[in-house]
């Protein structure tokens, strides 16, 4: 119990550090200011994912890890001996691995894991490997292509009823991927707490198949 606030104070702690100074080194000027999720759309992030109690939490892009500190406080809020936590980042080195040192500095590392490949090539191993998860950050590449193979594995590694959360829904390319699974297999909007950036969906319950003839055109959400 002292170990688990200890930790959640120092996550807290590395959390209000980013949030106030940035990280370490950035790649280029307002570099973090870019590509990070505020902190205000972190905390929630961490308040949708609290509501969930989930104790396994797939995240797609870690970069200088705003939204992965936010992810791992719920997690270690929970409370769970069994709180996972595994993080797909191709490109870790680009961010002179701040993301993951930050992770590590605040005693994560038994709690989170990092796999270091794109994840169109890491999330089908996963599911061959029999993973399942509660909850996804999806926050990766946001190339169309390449958000729809996130989300096409993403709906098979997250368990029936669970949530996916996204950034970065106001990029067409992200917009368009997440819509054709709004549209064609049942995922609902879910409510967030305060308002965000981020969307959340709900995967439905069982897990349905649509039929092809039941394919319906889907173009990208007109309102974000
Ligand atoms: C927008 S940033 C993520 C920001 C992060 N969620 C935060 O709040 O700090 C995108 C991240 O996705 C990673 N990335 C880009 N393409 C990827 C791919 N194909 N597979 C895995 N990671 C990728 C980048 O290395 C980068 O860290």
């Amino acid at each position: 119990m002292r170990d688990e606030q200890d930790v959640l104070t120092r996550i807290r702690e590395a959390r209000l550090r980013l949030a106030t100074d940035g990280p370490p080194r950035v790649r280029s000027g307002g570099d973090f200011e870019r590509v990070s999720v505020p902190a205000a759309d972190s905390d929630v992030l961490r308040d949708l994912l609290l509501a969930e109690q989930p104790g396994t939490v797939l995240e797609i892009g870690l970069a200088y890890g705003s939204s992965a500190l936010a992810i791992a406080e719920a997690l270690v809020t929970c409370g769970s001996d069994t709180a996972r936590h595994v993080i797909v980042d191709a490109y870790q080195e680009h961010f002179h691995g701040s993301g993951w040192a930050a992770i590590t500095d605040a005693g994560l590392a038994g709690v989170c894991s990092l796999l270091t490949e794109r994840s169109q090539i890491a999330l089908p191993r996963l599911l061959a490997d029999g993973f399942v998860a509660d909850a996804a950050f999806v926050d990766g590449s946001h190339v169309f292509h390449n958000v729809f193979v996130d989300l096409f594995y993403v709906r098979e590694l997250v368990r029936p009823g669970g949530l996916v959360i996204l950034d970065d829904c106001s990029f067409p390319s992200v917009a368009t991927a997440v819509r054709y699974f709004e549209v064609n297999t049942g995922w609902q909007p879910e409510p967030t707490p305060t308002p965000t950036r981020l969307r959340a969906f709900r995967l439905p319950a069982p897990r349905t198949e649509p039929s092809f003839e039941s394919f319906r055109p889907f173009g990208r959400c007109a309102t974000g």
